[in-house]
């Protein structure tokens, strides 16, 4: 099939080099010509485990162009552009979303069909499909929300755990559904299940999966302040709930909580959108998800403070970690950026690092200092904080480090680190929800 994918961010770049190793003709279009440029030259324009493989796995029926008129000829268009939060708002900016689809209406055609995948408040499908009637007739729109998780994101595209495709109840649907299972066909003769749902379904099960994987979150992030008042131990308290299979071991990792460009924003669209519907009652919850997620934040300033005898001005704090999360160089909402730039502005002489992330941190806050390595980073530092849990953050040496540290006080804020090994080389090893002593923690 020839296919053109509209926005080659985090999502439609993986998606784009995904359709092509299904066997389609891909064409991948965005206004960003550097992004564009490096794409077409075969190298990720963002840190991603093996798409640049993917993307040389494809050469000959993968493109990267500028230039919408691409789009023309092909019969299936994706929808991958962004919906950031509105500024001074919860609600999410659809204007890309909005604007991509009406900058495709000259290139389409009868019979096309248009592909939404980017996060939109229920309700936005059902109006772009209504100027789209309008606008070309024979051409349709479905919903097909996408589940890939930055740092796994070829996997995710490769090998979905689920296709969600969204119907609009009328004659196109049969089509719709015809050329859906075509694109797929790959995954679907892999066993992947197709759930087919109408529009407003397909929509809101994104905005549910995210809010229920943020509540998650939250949830364990609030048993751990209730450890942290009581003495109990978070990390033990989720591995035993975890083993209930109703409750599973996945995303209960207690600690500096969610960041990133889709739950936190999401979680706001999502309350914001219900409000519209008035139907805000039903997500208040939410409210307090968020609140909890970014109080962990404020305890982890808190906890260096305590930790450097209540003062934090002049201390040299080595933060290792500015991504949202490991194996991606995405800093959007960074819990980690979030609390080296309080700390900096609160008086601390902040080092931060990060395996591939520096570049975006330091767009973001120029004003702090960056260090390419741990080490680096380490030298001379009063506290030493884990705030995005990368593997060779994990597998540090306390022995190494403790010989370049000023003191030996390391905050684990992704509970990752293995207390008694960090104590046995003499560091004081603290952590969000953790009690202080090493006989009850370790
Ligand atoms: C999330 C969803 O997991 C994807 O399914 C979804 O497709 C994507 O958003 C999206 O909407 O596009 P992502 O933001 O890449 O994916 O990252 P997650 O793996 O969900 O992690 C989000 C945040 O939660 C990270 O900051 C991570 O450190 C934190 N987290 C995760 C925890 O604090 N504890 C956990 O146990 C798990």
């Amino acid at each position: 099939m020839h296919i053109s994918v509209i926005g080659c961010g985090y999502l439609g770049a993986v998606h784009a080099a995904g359709l092509a190793a299904f066997g389609h003709d891909v064409v991948g279009i965005d206004v960003d010509a550097d992004k564009v440029a490096r794409l077409a030259a075969g190298q990720a324009p963002f840190f991603e485990p093996g798409l640049a493989d993917l993307l040389a796995a494809a050469t000959g029926s993968l493109r990267f162009t500028t230039d919408l008129e691409a789009a023309a000829g092909c019969t299936v268009h994706f929808v991958c552009v962004g919906t950031p939060q509105l500024p001074g708002e919860n609600a999410a900016d659809v204007s890309h979303v909005e604007a991509a689809v009406e900058m495709l209406v000259p290139y389409l055609r009868p019979g096309d069909v248009v592909v939404g995948k980017s996060t939109v408040p229920v309700g936005t499908a059902e109006a772009l499909l209504a100027e789209l009637r309008g606008a070309c007739p024979g051409v349709t729109l479905v919903w097909n929300p996408e589940f890939l998780r930055e740092g796994h994101a070829v996997q995710d595209t490769l090998h979905p755990d689920r296709l969600v495709v969204g119907l609009a109840e009328d004659g196109d649907a049969d089509h719709a559904r015809a050329v859906l299972r075509e694109v797929y066909a790959r995954p679907i003769a892999g066993g992947v299940p197709v759930i087919e749902t109408d529009l407003a379904t397909a929509q809101l099960v994104k905005a549910a999966a995210n809010s229920f994987l943020a509540t998650k979150i939250s949830f364990i992030n609030a048993m751990a302040e209730v450890c942290e008042a009581s003495g109990g131990d978070v990390v033990q308290l989720a591995a035993a709930i975890g083993h209930d299979a109703r409750i599973g071991q996945q995303f209960l990792r207690a600690g500096l909580g969610f960041g990133g460009g889709c739950l936190p924003k999401d979680i706001r669209a999502f309350m914001a959108r219900a409000g519209e519907l008035g139907a805000d009652q039903a997500l208040a919850f939410l409210r307090e998800v968020d609140a909890i997620n970014l109080r962990r934040r404020v305890r982890m300033v808190d906890l260096a403070r305590a930790e450097c005898h209540g003062s934090i001005v002049g201390r040299r704090i080595a933060i290792l970690g500015a991504a949202f999360k490991p194996d991606s160089d995405d800093v959007r909402d960074s819990p980690a950026l979030s609390v080296a730039a309080q700390m900096s502005l609160q008086g601390a002489e902040v080092v931060v690092t990060d395996p591939q992330a520096i570049d975006n941190a330091r767009r973001r806050w120029p004003d702090l200092k960056y260090a390419f390595t741990a080490e680096e980073a380490a030298t001379g530092a009063d506290l030493v904080l884990l705030l995005t849990e990368w593997r060779e953050y994990v597998d540090l040496d306390p022995h190494e480090l403790g010989a370049l540290v000023q003191r030996r006080r390391v905050l684990d804020g992704r509970n990752a680190l293995d207390p008694a090994r960090w104590r046995a080389a003499g560091w004081t090893y603290r952590a969000l929800g953790r009690p202080l002593t090493e006989a009850r923690s370790s």
